[in-house]
């Protein structure tokens, strides 16, 4: 049962190629579900590589790439996101941006090559190999509905036994590997709501409703969300994300807009923490006098990693890393349309620690000035072909 150690570790020679397939794919991004330039590119490299097969426009944007192994074994998908956020790229480097306001600022450039390495790596080594490699790149990961509903509903999941996913992760230095069992990240869902009260002079509030006055009175009564309903030992959070009303210091407001974020693990407390939303919006615009119009978008279920499969990776990670690079990490209230895969099929979603003061790798996701540390690339790689290949072994030596 070494052997995937042995193969994963032929991967540091295609540093050099992932790190030129990220630098072009960072100087040109592009947003969630407007991935075409990336998809077509993407489709030319994997057949260059050699893939046994290459299906473009798969969920929109997505391409999917097969490559068979010489032994027969199961199929195990590994996934990578391909899209951009409307973020200016700030940094001063050589592959910074060339999109103007449109940059990798997540790290699914570096995601995409990685995965580009994998196929590399596999394509040149079919003979020793059992079953299928189906790799996923995935449009439309930061924008809900996200790209992984669309990939399924096209058949990427068809006969899978096993998926793999990582997330590069500047707030994990270099050459920290991170996972857990259950639930890693998040749901997250998004609300709109509008209160309409009734404008008017701001000296003569008696003829008003004041749509500040209950919106104030709204945030000040969702933060008992957390606070007074939901169960201490579970985590949840509720933020207000945007608050506009108003237009000048004489006039009372007539309309104010909120929105916010709700995140939850328990599908319990995420309906709970809905329907008192819902129950504090209405209650409040009544003690007010205004109305009011509420909009819930459902976003990403939370992302649940399977106990067997979390297993396979710490002792994957372990013997591939050493003891001392592989934590256990505490879930994150970020979420991932990645948890769409696995509530259809078993698999792990990892964290490949991508920080380095060294070369600037220092910024959040989603910061103008975010960068990562390049070898994480070869970390990301070599993870999910042992992760691979360790499924496989199992599977063919358990005779399935
Ligand atoms: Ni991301």
């Amino acid at each position: 049962m070494r052997d995937h150690l042995e193969s994963a570790g032929k991967l540091d020679r295609l540093l050099p190629d992932m790190t030129a397939w990220r630098r072009h794919l960072h100087m040109h991004p592009e947003l969630s579900f407007q991935e075409k330039r990336t998809s077509a590119w993407i489709a030319e490299r994997l057949r260059e590589i050699g893939c046994d097969e290459v299906r473009e426009g798969v969920g929109g944007t997505g391409v999917v790439a097969v490559i068979r192994g010489a032994r027969p074994g199961p199929v195990v998908a590994l996934r990578a996101d391909i899209d951009a956020l409307p973020i200016q790229d700030e940094k001063d480097v050589p592959y910074r941006s060339t999109v103007p306001g449109v940059m990798h600022a997540c790290g699914h450039d570096a995601h995409t090559a990685a995965l580009l390495g994998v196929a590399a790596h596999y394509a040149g080594a079919r003979e020793g190999m059992a079953g299928e490699r189906r790799l996923l790149f995935q449009p439309a990961e930061e924008v809900t509905p996200g790209g992984a509903i669309g990939m399924i509903e096209d058949g990427a999941l068809d006969g899978v036994s096993a998926i793999y996913g990582v997330h590069v992760w500047t707030p994990l230095p270099f050459g920290t590997i991170a996972s857990a069992p259950g639930p890693v990240m998040a749901a997250a869902d998004d609300f709109h709501l509008e209160i309409k009260g009734k404008g008017g002079h701001g000296g003569m509030p008696q003829e008003t409703i004041d749509a500040i006055a209950a919106g104030a009175a709204f945030v000040q009564a969702v933060q008992t969300i957390v606070s007074r309903s939901v169960d201490p030992l579970e985590p949840a959070v509720v933020t207000i994300g945007s608050f506009q009303a108003g237009s000048a210091p004489n006039i009372v407001a007539e309309v104010c807009r909120l929105s916010g974020t709700v995140r939850t693990f328990d599908p319990k407390v995420r309906a709970l923490a809905q329907e008192r939303l819902r129950g504090i919006a209405d209650a409040v615009c009544r003690q007010f006098g205004a109305s009011y119009e509420i909009d819930w978008l459902d976003g990403y279920p939370p992302v649940v990693n399977d106990g067997r499969e979390a297993e396979r990776f710490f002792t994957v990670a372990r013997r591939l890393f050493g003891d001392g690079a592989v934590e256990r990490m505490r879930p994150l209230m970020v979420c991932e349309d990645f948890a769409y895969y696995l509530e259809r099929v078993p698999g792990c979603f990892m964290f490949v620690g991508a920080g380095n003061a060294a070369c600037g790798a220092v910024h959040p996701h989603h910061h103008p000035r975010f960068d990562i540390d390049e070898r994480a690339m070869l970390s990301t790689a070599r993870l999910l072909v042992a992760m691979a290949d360790h499924f496989a072994g199992e599977a063919a030596s358990s005779g399935q």
